[in-house]
């Protein structure tokens, strides 16, 4: 079964990821590259879809008992038996912003983005499907570092879920407009 790392676009799966997969000597399985590389991204109307079956059967010929597997994909093309324990990185839609106008995201694609971090969409779908094999971790305001030192922790406790609750905060601040409005 495979250790893998989920979360929004631009939380930090790739950095903490590559860290985490030297430290452990696990390789790599990176979703969004095997769907790259096999085609199986579709532009419709500038958004990109991609055949989640198809590339659900392609990835299990290619997970072993070594890898780390990551990407926002993963609770919807991953089976259950396949996972040993899933962490969802969160991180503050207030930081995502700047990691969003850094890619040079549209305004729309931000809103997009932050929105869904904000409702906690990859979270709540990967707990649906996976259960108890998922581990919240908040990021936020963490340097690399500690966040890679708490996911070695996560790893070897299966412990340490934290309850994520962006809506609340957005909420209290009074910024729905900020991150919902047209
Ligand atoms: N713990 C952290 N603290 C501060 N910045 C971080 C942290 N982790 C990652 N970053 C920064 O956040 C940005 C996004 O990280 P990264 O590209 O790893 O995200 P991702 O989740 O893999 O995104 P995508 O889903 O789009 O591939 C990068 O600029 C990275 O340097
Ligand atoms: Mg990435």
């Amino acid at each position: 079964m495979s250790i893998v790392i989920t979360g929004n676009p631009g939380v930090g799966k790739h950095t903490i990821a590559e860290k985490i997969a030297k430290r452990l000597e696990l390789s790599i399985i990176d979703i969004n590259k095997i769907a790259r590389d096999s085609g199986l991204f579709e532009e419709n109307e500038g958004v990109k879809d991609v055949d989640t079956e198809k590339l659900k059967k392609i990835l299990a010929q290619k997970i072993s008992e070594n890898n780390l597997i990551v990407g926002h994909l993963a609770p919807y093309v991953l089976e259950k038996n396949q996972v040993k324990i899933m962490i969802v990185l969160r991180r503050s839609p207030y930081d995502l912003i700047a990691v969003y106008k850094n890619r040079k995201y549209s305004e729309e694609k931000i809103k997009e983005n932050t929105g869904s971090e904000i409702l906690g969409i990859i979270a709540h779908d990967a707990i649906s499907r996976f259960e108890e094999k998922i581990v919240q971790m908040d990021i936020t305001g963490k340097t690399i570092q500690e966040g890679e030192e708490k996911v070695i922790g996560l790893i070897s406790s299966n412990e340490g879920n934290e309850k994520v609750d962006w809506l609340d905060v957005v909420i209290k601040n009074n910024d729905l407009r900020k991150f919902f409005a047209d």
